[in-house]
């Protein structure tokens, strides 16, 4: 955006940390980030606060149709959560740095869990939209190219210069996720999530290349907040909401409005996996 500066500093941090302490004296443990779509989750969080992102100093507030950008800090299932409906993407125009102020505000705030939500395309040929994915690992394609939300100054007070990704996905929590969605009889894929710049929906050719190198599910969005959520020790269950299948045959159109759609069908879904992780945790 014009005028930001390049990278967060912690006195930004504090900043938006202090606001919503200000309003709020919840302590949030479980941290949730609702992708495209999903944000209808954050309804059944009770006595809570809902706080519009514009007003955070600092916040890369979104811009985009299925995010309504508020912040609902509260109870839900009986554990105290900070619900990010809506989130800000890279190809908003926000640096990577920024796209991680939301984790590290919850980080500062006490938040131990992450449960990072998204809408994805499906890579996998055989993954049907309206569907959950368990993401098992990422691909952090962009990182790769030198986009990550650790650039710059290392923020010492979180984490290391060189924070290992070997588990960016915590495995006690994938195997309750797989646990809840048995006993709910929910379907759970499980898959490899990509992150690309965006806007755009990707080429076939694009799509061959990411089946190519593994990816079952592309997105614009999730690998920074869960590499931001790593650095600080912070530990992570991602799940994808297929939204659609991807154009790998060149024939199929890739809407935003086909991708809300899908959210109406997985919403009840990941409310009812989400809610039974929360009970467990
Ligand atoms: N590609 C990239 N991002 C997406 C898609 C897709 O097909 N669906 C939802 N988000």
């Amino acid at each position: 955006m014009p005028g930001e500066k390049q990278f967060l500093s912690l006195e930004e941090i504090e900043q938006a940390t202090q606001f919503l302490q200000s309003r709020t004296s919840i302590q949030p443990r479980v941290g949730m980030i609702l992708g495209s779509g999903l944000g209808g989750l954050a309804d059944s969080v009770t006595e809570g606060i809902k706080i519009p992102a514009a007003d955070v100093p600092g916040w890369p507030v979104s811009t985009i149709e299925g995010h309504s950008g508020q912040l609902v800090l509260g109870e839900l299932e009986g554990q105290s959560v900070f619900v990010l409906q809506g989130r800000s993407h890279y190809y908003e125009g926000y640096s990577m740095s920024r796209i991680g102020l939301s984790v590290r505000v919850m980080q500062s705030m006490g938040v131990e869990i992450l449960i990072v939500t998204n809408a994805a395309g499906a890579v996998n040929p055989d993954f049907e939209p309206g569907e959950l994915m368990l993401i098992t690992d990422h691909i952090n394609y962009m990182g790769m190219a030198g986009a990550s939300p650790l650039r710059g100054p290392n923020l010492a007070s979180f984490g290391p210069r060189f924070p290992d990704m070997s588990q960016a996905y915590d495995r006690e929590l994938m195997a309750a996720a797989r646990k809840v969605a048995n006993k709910e009889k929910i379907g759970l894929y499980e898959g490899v999530y990509i992150c690309l710049g965006g806007p755009n929906f990707e080429t076939p050719a694009d799509l061959r290349f990411l089946r190519a190198v593994g990816a079952d599910a592309v997105g614009m969005s999730t690998v920074a907040e869960v590499i931001v959520a790593r650095h600080g020790g912070t530990r992570v269950l991602g799940v994808s909401g297929i939204s659609n299948k991807a154009n790998l045959d060149g024939e199929t159109i890739t809407t935003h409005e086909e991708v809300l759609e899908a959210g109406k069908k997985i919403v009840p879904k990941l409310t009812t996996l989400i809610g039974g992780l929360l009970r467990w945790l």
